[in-house]
């Protein structure tokens, strides 16, 4: 089985991509693919094209769109279920101790890393990435 994560502009801005990435790894999750990219506007309107009108969307694409992105495609039994509990709530004052988010994060928005939330939503962004 396999999921999405995204290592968004802060915490690559923050260097703490290696570190997120070993903690993922030692959680058992194995990296098939990654790369290293900064997300234009019209990409990051696609990525997210779910959100499309709710209030935070504008904030949400030029945040994504501010630096650099580190993207994973991992493996791993139960990968987007697991992966969910390792990042944390959205919001990282209502994450768990030693979550990523937690750890990592600074606000809703700037909230550290992303991860697919269903498994028809992580073939789709595994798609978005890794096959075009
Ligand atoms: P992510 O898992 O990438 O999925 C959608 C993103 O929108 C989410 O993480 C946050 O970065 C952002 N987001 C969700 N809710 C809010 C909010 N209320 N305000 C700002 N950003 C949000």
């Amino acid at each position: 089985m396999e999921t999405l994560f995204i290592i968004k502009p802060d915490a690559v801005g923050k260097g703490v991509a290696a570190l997120i990435t070993k903690r993922i790894q030692e959680k058992g999750f194995r990296i098939i693919d990654s790369k290293t990219l900064k997300l234009s506007e019209q990409e990051a309107g696609e990525f997210y094209s779910i959100h499309k009108g709710k209030p935070f969307y504008d904030e949400l694409v030029d945040f994504m769109t501010s630096g650099e992105i580190v993207v994973l495609r991992l493996e791993r039994e139960d990968a987007v279920r697991y992966l969910r509990e390792v990042v944390g709530a959205t919001n990282p004052s209502n994450a768990n101790p030693g979550t990523i988010r937690k750890d990592f994060g600074t606000s809703v928005c700037t909230n550290a890393v992303h991860a697919s939330d269903s498994d028809e939503n992580a073939k789709r962004e595994i798609a978005f990435f890794f096959k075009k």
